[in-house]
């Protein structure tokens, strides 16, 4: 039977999803935004198969079987087979699945959005499933319908009661905004974090801020986005990050109990970026915060090398070796004038607070990989590696 493999990307949220009105549809209290990463430096990669000798579904993780009895997996799965358009009752064989993520799973970076935007776009062209499926990404986690694109990607919260309409669709493409670059800072973290859907719960029933948010903040605040992406200016885009992200985590902490997702060095980072615009006189780098401590920061290429030498005269990386050679494009010559730094003028952090830094650009949507070799599972739909 035929093998059909896809990458897709991770994406980033500038204007956050946080709440839901429906847990088990997944469906989010306020429309959100993001730019969805190149996934030559991050992405997940998912292999799909159905035969009729296949005894039951399964599924690989990053070389490791899992249950497939997850319930958002059961919910992906259903509603492909339910819209498939396979002859024969196909629908009904039997699938193997196995996918792995290109990044460590160290970073503590989400993968969830682009392993179920993965799975979704792979078991839509195998069952042959037409139209929209965002919204079947969507049911394994909400975030994930935004990878189903590349570019500026926007999820319309929609107004049906059955999720019908809370679909994702593309607003500026890959080549809009061609020299936007975005810093990841991975941040040495071995605190364990609420789940986004524990820390989403927990804010929609006990944050008074969020409600606030969700109708009077962000559907302004979104348009104002869009509008600052169609004109390419930075500054705008970079403020409207940095305020949504500041909100977003000021909710999680009128939560009750608080949820703290950021911790000291993440404040740090956002003390830095600020002390760097004002050194600057204007907004030159924006942070971004999800449920964890890692900042993503957008910067525009001309700035991206000076950005990158001031994050290093200030944190000192673990290994600084992957930062140049492993991930994402390498920052030759980055140097930040000693009249910047003076400007800045912030306490140096210890070593070992960032882990390391990945360099990467808005990227496209999910793609096909059409080469038998790079499959990941082998013709007889097991994988070709288990760890
Ligand atoms: C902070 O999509 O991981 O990254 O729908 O419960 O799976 P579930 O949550 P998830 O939440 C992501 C939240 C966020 C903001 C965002 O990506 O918009």
């Amino acid at each position: 039977m035929e093998r059909v493999t896809f990458v897709a990307p991770v994406n980033l949220a500038v204007i956050k999803y946080w709440g839901k009105r429906n847990e088990e549809l997944i469906l989010p209290i306020n429309d959100s935004l993001s730019a969805t990463l190149d996934t030559e430096h991050l992405c997940a990669k998912t292999t799909v198969m159905i035969s009729p000798d296949f005894e039951q579904d399964k599924i690989w993780l990053n070389g490791c079987e899992e249950s497939i009895e997850n319930a958002r997996l059961q919910n992906c799965l259903r509603e492909v087979r339910k819209r498939s358009q396979l002859p024969d009752k196909q629908e009904n064989w039997k699938v193997h699945i196995c996918s792995e993520n290109n990044f460590p799973t160290s970073a503590g970076l989400a993968s969830s959005a682009a392993g179920y935007a993965c799975l979704t776009v792979a078991l839509a062209k195998l069952f042959n499933v037409q139209g929209d499926i965002s919204a079947i990404a969507r049911c394994g986690s909400g975030s994930a319908c935004r990878s189903i694109y590349g570019g500026f990607v926007r999820w319309y919260m929609g107004d049906n009661i059955d999720g019908s309409d809370s679909i994702s669709k593309e607003v500026f493409d890959t080549n809009h905004w061609p020299d936007m670059r975005i810093l990841i800072l991975v941040v040495n973290d071995t605190k364990k974090k609420v789940s986004s859907s524990e820390g989403m719960k927990r804010c929609y029933h006990t944050s008074p801020f969020l409600k606030y948010r969700a109708e009077n903040t962000v559907p302004l605040r979104i348009e104002q986005m869009q509008e600052a992406i169609q004109d390419r200016n930075f500054e705008k885009f970079a403020e409207l990050t940095m305020k949504d992200s500041n909100e977003m985590h000021a909710a999680c902490a009128a939560a009750y109990p608080p949820c703290f997702y950021m911790n000291d060095t993440s404040h740090r980072i956002i003390e830095l970026v600020h002390a760097y615009n004002t050194a600057h006189g204007e907004i030159k780098a924006a942070y971004t915060f999800d449920a964890g401590p890692n900042a993503t920061l957008f910067v525009l290429e001309k700035d991206v090398c000076e950005l990158y030498a001031v994050i290093n005269n200030y944190f000192l990386f673990v290994d600084d070796r992957q930062t140049k050679d492993q991930i994402g494009k390498s920052l030759p010559g980055a140097s930040a004038s000693s009249e910047l730094l003076k400007k800045i003028n912030i306490e140096k952090q210890p070593l070992g607070k960032l882990k390391y830094v990945i360099h990467t650009r808005v990227g496209t949507g999910p793609k096909q990989v059409l080469d038998s070799e790079n499959h990941l599972l082998d013709n007889q739909g097991f994988p070709k590696k288990l760890y």
